[in-house]
């Protein structure tokens, strides 16, 4: 029998749309095996309830202030009664200047409060972009698209 497809979906918050470019690589590395579909889409434009129809859920937005944007901050929020367990779960964020990872982490530790049990995938990852409205820093594309393989060998492991 024919194996069913695997999904996967990145919400995404972007103010310069370069978390969005990085969304967009890593879903191109997921659909590299086939089997595998994944959908991007921003925090505003997608019901909570929908992320449970998804084999692996990744988030991803900017650094603001030292945190997670607050858009994503509240998808989060209002997300989190949604059922996630074993799950694989992915997170990135984008940065300037020296707060790589800063973010993250903190995005690290919302998205493990409001969702026990999602199954990280690795730390996920922090891309530089160049200055406030970027463009992304170089190779910043290639790391998301590689994430984003890793992801998808997992799904169709
Ligand atoms: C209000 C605001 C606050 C920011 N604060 C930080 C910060 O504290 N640290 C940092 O590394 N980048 C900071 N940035 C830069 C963002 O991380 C950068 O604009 C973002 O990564 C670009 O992604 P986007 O094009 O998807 O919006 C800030 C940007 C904005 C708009």
């Amino acid at each position: 029998m024919e194996e069913p497809m695997k999904r996967a979906i990145i919400v995404y918050e972007s103010v310069y749309g370069n978390t969005k470019k990085v969304a967009e690589a890593i879903a191109e590395g997921i659909q590299q095996l086939e089997g595998v579909e994944c959908r991007v889409v921003k925090t505003g434009e997608i019901h909570t309830d929908e992320i449970c129809d998804y084999d692996a859920i990744l988030f991803g937005c900017p650094n603001h202030n030292q945190e997670p944007a607050l858009n994503m901050i509240k998808f989060l929020e209002r997300a989190s009664i949604v059922h996630v367990k074993g799950k694989i779960g992915g997170i990135f964020d984008t940065y300037t200047g020296g707060n790589k990872g800063v973010a993250l982490t903190k995005l690290r530790t919302i998205v493990n409060e409001k969702f026990p049990g999602i199954e990280f995938l690795g730390n996920g990852f922090s891309a530089k972009v160049e200055g406030r409205k970027g463009p992304l820093a170089e190779n910043e594309v290639k790391v998301a698209w590689d994430f984003g393989k890793e992801i998808s060998k997992k799904l169709v492991e």
